[in-house]
């Protein structure tokens, strides 16, 4: 596999900074040309320094962070810290990062970093609120070509909705801007939570990433014991959706993943139903089939896959 040129749209978020080391535990695999952090689970200020944080713990100086928008697109910002604590990722200890943060804003990055590039080279891993990416398609729709694909963590088909009854919270929180990604004509694989739902961070799953001696796996384990507190009693499940790591797990090893070309499109008018996600799974209209809709994964492998990345770091 030819390494993948990518940028990491990001809201830590415990999933997202683990998807982040993910990441960064993969420099033969993955050139991240940057990280952007963008306001969801936890306001922008606090989503910019946790990914900085995952940086340091990555050892990962060489890859710069940008801040983006604050809010989104239309909506008033709605943030998540009954399931990711205040910090956004409680379960590990926070510090001042040592990697500053870009002065330059995460749009104008992707922006300048795109309109830099060849055609189709570029692949954008959006695991948050979609604002960044809407809001830097709308100011230099140009840009659009040079994107590969975009591979994003958000919406539910079977799940129904973790924010409201009909809408996952990555899609409810800018609805506008999830519309303007779908509907912009590169193609998309989309990591709902009929797929996420499938990746359960296990006791037995967790002590097998406790067993590796460096920072980024205990890290990881930290934030995992948090994470699962609330999503745990939420759902009786065994352990947390691992919601964001499918999305660089997909980039590294796609073969684990089963999904289907259909029509996404998102509800932007009904207050009812509002970020939900319309997958035309059954091809019942003639919309256009702009989604790589994943719906199944080997769980196994990709707990093998996280943890093995994970023991490749340094202490
Ligand atoms: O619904 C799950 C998604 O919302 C994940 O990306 C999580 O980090 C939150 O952003
Ligand atoms: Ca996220």
């Amino acid at each position: 596999m030819s390494k993948q040129a990518i940028i990491i749209d990001c809201d830590p978020g415990q999933d997202d900074a683990i998807n982040l080391l993910l990441a960064m535990s993969s420099p033969d695999e993955i050139d991240i040309l940057g990280i952007t952090a963008v306001a969801g689970n936890v306001p922008l200020a606090r989503t910019e320094r946790n990914a900085r944080l995952m940086c340091d713990i990555a050892g990962r100086s060489d890859i710069p962070v940008y801040a983006g928008c604050a809010r989104p697109m239309v909506r008033d910002l709605v943030t998540a810290e009954k399931v990711h604590g205040r910090t956004g990722i409680d379960g590990v200890e926070i510090t001042e990062p040592v990697l500053p943060l870009q002065e330059q804003n995460a749009v104008d990055f992707i922006v300048d970093t795109l309109r830099a590039a060849d055609d189709e080279t570029i692949t954008l891993v959006p695991t948050g609120p979609l604002t960044n990416i809407a809001t830097a398609i709308t100011k230099a729709p140009d840009i659009l070509p040079k994107v590969k694909e975009i591979v994003l963590m958000g919406g539910a088909m079977r799940e129904s909705g973790n924010h409201s009854p009909s809408a996952e919270f990555n899609i409810l929180v800018d609805p506008q801007a999830a519309d303007i990604v779908f509907k912009c004509g590169r193609p998309i694989t989309q990591m709902g939570l009929d797929v996420s739902h499938q990746v359960l961070s296990t006791r037995e799953r967790i002590d097998r990433i406790k067993k590796i001696d460096n920072q980024a796996a205990q890290a990881t384990v930290g934030m995992l014991d948090f994470f699962n507190r609330h999503d745990t009693k939420k759902y009786n499940y065994v352990g947390a959706p691992l919601h964001d790591p499918c999305t660089v797990a997909y980039l590294l090893r796609p073969d684990i993943f089963e999904g289907k070309l259909c029509n996404v499109s998102i509800e932007t008018q009904s207050e009812l139903t509002m970020g939900n996600t319309a997958v035309d799974f059954w091809h019942v209209t003639d919309r256009p089939r702009n989604t790589n809709w994943i719906h199944a994964v080997d769980a196994d492998a990709f707990y093998e896959l996280l943890t093995s990345h994970l023991a490749r770091f340094d202490k």
